[in-house]
């Protein structure tokens, strides 16, 4: 896709325009827009007026950027000609604070090299026996609302059950076997206080947070809910880590120590909680509901998952020595990550003025990228709306390209939680693959996609699921 002109001599009120976008009534029209159907809206910008638009907000000045390479230029470079400080990533502060998903560069600079020990392959290894367990309890459920039906099985909301799944295993990871009525607390007020951040977004004006407004109210009630689940929890792992071998990703965080001997604070413990509950949730579990949502769709692509689970695992629990012996349940999750990329929306900043894909930005502007767009851009894909994991297979027929494929973004900031999601998506769909089938009921699609803070399926994905005799 070409990149058009700017317009000569446009101007937003003290903005020189410096690359296409709506003008004039459609200025209006993009501003309702972008708050009601952002997806489409961008969508629909990028179509009309090529893969970099400048929208008519002065300040910053705020660009789309679908351009692969540029795309790619701008996640690589951050931390140094691109920073994090922009509107989505306050936003999200409100609830994780400065933690590593939020924080610009210098905070993330002193907190990456404490957090990465929680991300130990040892961490992993961990988490391989509670996603089994979700696993179980997902094909037991299953199994009981079924039961009797047959043929017919029972219609379920699948993606309730892979976000109870997700949940469960950070849940695990982060606080260990023993999940405390303080862990339950702190998932549900994280959840709440994101909430709260998501309906903020979706008005006009929001009032600044420290206005008394019913909404930040509900805010401040769940962040101190928050604060003190926290820090009940760091304060009974002070008298005693649950330590050793079994040491959870808490334990790990209170650990770790920088070359000169400083701990993470308690404040930035409690940061980096709160953004793996927000992180490491609902990402997780849109993926995999957006799996089922595709398989559903295409039995033959289903039978090809559900032999090779019967093949590797013949039933039995899957191990952590199976993830890399499961590549068509990984180019599963690939295709599904493709389509259906939950953090469907990144932003950045400019440091310094650049440019990009020819176009001259600014310091000080707004980059808008949505790896929603990039993962379907004609110049980087073939049939880029079909539903096709065989791309993503060892030896297929045309490589991807790895540089317009970023569902876990790119660079020093890509996602810390990478192995962690592949590890629990590819054992989940390998492990269920083997015992369920999953169809759409009479008159069922595939779901709208909503983009909240991850991309949702509107109204869940309601599919027909039958238990394959154990
Ligand atoms: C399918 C699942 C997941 C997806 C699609 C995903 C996506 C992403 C993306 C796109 C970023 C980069 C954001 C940016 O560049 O602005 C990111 C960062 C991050 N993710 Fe994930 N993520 C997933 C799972 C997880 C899990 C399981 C965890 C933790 C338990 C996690 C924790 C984080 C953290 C802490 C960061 C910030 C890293 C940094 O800046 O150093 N994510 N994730």
């Amino acid at each position: 896709m070409s990149v058009g002109t700017a317009p000569e001599g446009r101007h937003f009120v003290g903005t020189p325009a410096t690359a296409p976008g709506p003008l004039g009534p459609d200025m209006l029209r993009a501003l309702v827009g972008i708050r009601a159907d952002p997806l489409a809206y961008l969508a629909s910008a990028w179509r009309e007026y090529g893969d970099v638009v400048q929208f008519p907000i002065p300040r910053p000045p705020s660009y789309l950027v679908n351009d692969p390479d540029a795309v790619w230029q701008v996640l690589v470079n951050t931390g140094r000609t691109y920073g994090k400080s922009t509107i989505q990533y306050r936003s999200l502060a409100l609830v994780t604070g400065d933690g590593l998903l939020a924080a610009d560069t210098p905070a993330w600079r002193e907190q990456r090299p404490l957090v990465q020990p929680a991300f130990h392959h040892r961490t992993l290894d961990r988490i391989v026996a509670h996603v089994v367990a979700a696993g179980e309890r997902v094909i037991d459920e299953w199994s009981h609302n079924a039961a009797g039906l047959g043929a017919a099985g029972a219609v379920v909301d699948v993606d309730a059950a892979m976000m109870r799944a997700a949940l469960e295993v950070v849940g695990h990871a982060l606080f260990g076997t023993d999940l405390s009525p303080d862990a339950d607390r702190l998932a549900a007020a994280t959840l709440a206080a994101l909430d709260v951040v998501v309906a903020r977004a979706r008005v006009p004006i929001t009032p600044p947070a420290w206005v008394p407004s019913p909404g930040n109210l509900r805010l401040q009630a769940a962040v101190r809910e928050l604060d003190s689940a926290v820090l009940a929890m760091v304060t009974e792992r002070r008298r005693g880590p649950s330590g050793g071998e079994s040491a959870d990703m808490i334990d790990l965080l209170l650990a770790a120590r920088t070359a000169d001997g400083r701990a993470l604070t308690r404040r930035q413990v409690r940061d980096q909680i709160a953004t793996f509950v927000v992180a490491g949730h609902e990402t997780v579990a849109t993926a995999l509901a957006g799996a089922w949502a595709l398989l559903a769709g295409d039995p033959e692509r289903q039978r090809l998952l559900a032999a090779e689970s019967d093949t590797v695992l013949g039933g039995r629990p899957p191990t952590m020595a199976d993830v890399v012996r499961l590549p068509y349940a990984r180019a599963v999750m690939d295709e599904a990550l493709r389509l259906y990329p939950p953090a469907w929306l990144l932003t950045r900043a400019t440091l310094e003025p650049v440019q990009l894909a020819g176009v001259d930005v600014p310091a000080g502007a707004l980059l808008i990228m949505s790896p929603w767009l990039l993962h379907r851009h004609p110049d980087r894909w073939d049939r880029p709306d079909a539903f096709e994991p065989e791309r993503f297979l060892p030896g297929a027929a045309q490589t991807v390209d790895r540089t317009a494929f970023l569902p876990f973004g790119a660079g020093l900031r890509q996602c810390i939680g990478r192995d962690f999601a592949y590890v629990e998506g590819v054992l989940l769909l390998a492990q269920l693959a083997g015992r369920i089938e999953v169809s759409y009921p009479p008159g069922g699609t595939l779901p709208r996609a909503e983009p909240l803070v991850t991309m949702r399926p509107v109204g869940g994905v309601r599919l027909r699921v039958r238990v394959r005799p154990g």
